[in-house]
């Protein structure tokens, strides 16, 4: 699959990547239908599956239930060559999400994720905003500490999930990364889309599909193709419990 530099990490990433939600939670979601979670054998195969397709970006996070636990299962054997992505900031625990963007929990966070991921570091680790980007943003112990957990080595990058195009334009003072919700229906973040392209601050989507609301067909042309940003877009990363689906959106690539 055709890969694109994560902007100046030095790291090249597969265009498509996916989302490991659905392997590991089913409630408190917003997808079109509801589902039922793979069985551990199930969701191993899965991840196999989505490597084998040429996908080396995995995006989870602590608040996705099961994800890290069954990717950690999962990639003991695999670790090399897959890009991990997790996050810091939100947990969920008995159908609620609970925020804290603390440095103290940051790094307990990321200390738990390590160890149920089965490895001694990640390849991208972003903060998980609940909405209050610029609050967020003003810590800057906070960001110090996600610095130094670069710097040590846990994480080979570092970024923002935010949810408001001022604070993605606010992170890109020390973020490698962003991740963007963008789609035809919802174009609000072009601009910081294309100031991130400038700055070789690597790009990507989540929602890329409307968590699965619109028409991949459409969505993806206008993604891959048509956007006039679409060459800032480092990777989408699209959640699928379906090897055939994201098979076929890979071949939208071409
Ligand atoms: N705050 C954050 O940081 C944040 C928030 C949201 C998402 N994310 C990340 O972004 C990822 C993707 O987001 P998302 O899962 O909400 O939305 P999405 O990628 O827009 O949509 C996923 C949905 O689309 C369906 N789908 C995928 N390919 C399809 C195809 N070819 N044909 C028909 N349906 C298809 C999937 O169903 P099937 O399983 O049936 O294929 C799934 O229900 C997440 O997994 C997560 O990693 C991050």
């Amino acid at each position: 699959m055709d890969q694109r530099p994560l902007g100046k990490t030095g790291i090249n990433c597969s265009r498509l990547g996916w989302g490991a939600f659905k392997i590991g939670r089913n409630t408190g979601t917003k997808f079109p239908s509801s589902y039922d979670l793979p069985s551990e054998e199930e969701a191993v195969r899965l991840i196999h599956g989505m490597i084998d397709l040429g996908i080396d970006l995995i995006d989870t996070a602590p608040s996705y239930g099961l994800s890290e636990e069954r990717l950690g299962m999962a990639l003991k054997d695999r670790r090399d060559g897959v890009l991990l992505s997790t996050k810091i900031g939100e947990q969920f625990q008995d159908g609620e999400s609970h925020h804290d963007f603390t440095s103290s929990a940051a790094v307990k966070s990321l200390q738990e994720s390590l160890r149920r991921l089965q490895t001694d570091h990640v390849d991208l680790l972003l903060v998980h905003s609940d909405g209050h980007d610029q609050e967020i943003l003003a810590d800057e112990e906070y960001i110090e500490t996600l610095l130094s957990m670069k710097e040590a080595g846990l994480t080979r990058a570092i970024g923002f999930s935010g949810k408001t195009p001022d604070g993605s334009r606010s992170a890109m003072d020390w973020a490698d990364v962003l991740m963007i919700e963008y789609h035809p229906e919802d174009r609000s973040h072009e601009e910081v889309i294309a100031e991130a392209g400038r700055k070789q601050v690597g790009v990507l989507i989540k929602k890329a599909l409307r968590s699965g609301h619109l028409s991949p067909d459409e969505a993806l042309q206008f993604l891959y193709h048509d956007s006039p940003v679409a060459d800032h877009i480092t990777s989408l990363v699209i959640g699928s419990l379906s090897l055939k689906r994201m098979r076929a959106n890979a071949d939208l690539l071409m």
